[in-house]
């Protein structure tokens, strides 16, 4: 499971492919816009189709190709300026020289030219060609010129030539420009939540998976936490404009996107973690970790021989991490978690109390299909008294969803003002 934000949903990117020979990468470039959840249209000069068929791009965009600018037909599918209208960013890879002219110039001769001038989406050229083409006087003045114009241009590359020559023209290769795409939708969605996220300018602390107390340099006590559910939080939470940093126990699981995560093992180890960063600042603190109870009360410094029948391990109980946070002078706001098999929503509104909780979250492990180690889950939040808020009951879904509505009950205690309800 993966909780990686770097699938951008709903961005149409126009591809405009030109003539060269660099159009085969394009057909991968493609793939792999369409991997990173891009909507995608190719626009193909008629050099493009010597090289390349509108075919090929039809199959992997999922769309047809925009080959004419003078096809009654396909203006009525979608004209040009629909076509302009339609992208948040377009791309000409590969751009060829004849292409940057013409761009450069303010040509409207073909499809691709006409939509340069009819958009109003940030244009990037990706230039590819014989290096002496590329260095020739004509087409650094038109790049220069374009550059004038606010189009982005992506470097090509030096090496080998298909022509024989070695120099600079290469495209790079689709992986590359796909990631450069991607980076600039993520800059510009992160820009927007930074702003106007549910948690913006706010530093969310979270503690995820299970915690290791040693028994020997071999042997541990652990539980079956995954960390599903921190990490699912920790990826909402920084999609709501927060910055991030997730405490994480032993987990297998891959660090969200722009979260900043710290690697712990025992519970003091968490706990000693969790008093640094509050001490550096933290708004709010979510405690989803499965802490053990108890860790070994001396650590042997060698393994452990088996020798007698039994072997008694004497435990020491471990800190309370959440509810130690919650002791100190400058507590942010805390979230718990309590995971129940019977008297559920008791068990937790008790938690609450004891713990000097502001809100805890709640759920019945003892249903096989939400909880530990499930991707869905079903939870009943709860809020401090002195909050005003009723419960809340969140249906079974997935952990990213859940989590989503954690984000917002977070956010609601926080802009709560108690003192608007007794006005009513
Ligand atoms: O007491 P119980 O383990 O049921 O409480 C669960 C809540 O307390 C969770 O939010 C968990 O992360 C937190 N906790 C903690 N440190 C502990 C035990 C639990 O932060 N030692």
């Amino acid at each position: 499971m993966s909780f990686d934000l770097s699938v951008i949903p709903n961005k149409n990117i126009i591809m405009g492919i030109t003539g060269g020979i660099a159009a085969y990468k394009s057909a991968i470039l493609v793939r792999r816009l369409k991997d990173a959840g891009f909507n995608v249209r190719v626009v193909m000069t008629e050099g493009a189709q010597a090289f390349i068929t509108p075919l090929t791009f039809q199959a992997l965009s999922g769309n047809p190709v925009h080959t004419q600018l003078l096809d009654p037909e396909a203006e009525a599918g979608m004209g040009h300026i629909e076509l302009a209208r339609w992208a948040d960013l377009v791309l000409i890879a590969p751009a060829s020289c004849d292409t940057l002219a013409k761009f450069a110039a303010g040509l409207a001769d073909d499809l691709l030219s006409t939509l340069y001038l009819a958009t109003s989406a940030p244009v990037w050229v990706a230039p590819a060609m014989n290096q002496q083409m590329w260095a020739a006087k004509a087409t650094q003045r038109n790049l220069a010129t374009l550059v004038d114009d606010g189009v982005h241009v992506i470097m090509p590359e030096s090496g080998s030539q298909a022509c024989g020559d070695v120099g600079l023209g290469r495209m790079p290769e689709p992986e590359e420009l796909a990631r450069q795409v991607t980076d600039y939708f993520h800059k510009a969605q992160r820009a927007i939540a930074e702003k106007f996220g549910l948690l913006a300018s706010k530093h969310v602390v979270i503690t995820a998976g299970p915690t290791r107390e040693a028994i020997d340099p071999v042997r541990y006590i652990s539980n079956h936490s995954t960390g599903k559910m921190g990490f699912a939080l920790a990826a909402a939470c920084y999609a709501a404009g927060a910055k991030v940093t997730l405490i994480a126990g032993p987990v297998s699981l891959d660090t969200p996107n722009g979260v900043h995560r710290i690697n712990v093992s025992s519970a003091v180890q968490m706990l000693d973690t969790s008093m640094q960063l509050l001490d550096e600042g933290c708004d709010v603190f979510i405690a989803t970790a499965a802490v053990a109870d108890y860790r070994v009360a001396e650590v042997a410094e060698h393994k452990i021989k088996k020798s007698g029948d039994e072997l008694n391990i004497a435990l020491i109980k471990n800190p309370d991490i959440v509810a130690t946070i919650a002791q100190q002078d400058k507590r942010p706001f805390m979230v718990g978690f309590a995971a129940e098999t019977r008297n559920v929503e008791e068990y937790a509104a008790g938690k609450l109390v004891a713990k000097k909780l502001d809100m805890i979250a709640c759920n019945d492990v003892s249903r096989a299909d939400i909880g530990f180690a499930s991707d869905e889950n079903a939870m009943t939040v709860f809020f401090a008294e002195g909050y005003h808020l009723p419960k809340r009951d969140l249906e079974k879904a997935s952990k990213q969803e859940i989590a989503q509505q954690l984000v917002e009950a977070i956010h609601d205690a926080l802009h709560h003002d108690p003192a608007q309800d007794e006005a009513f």
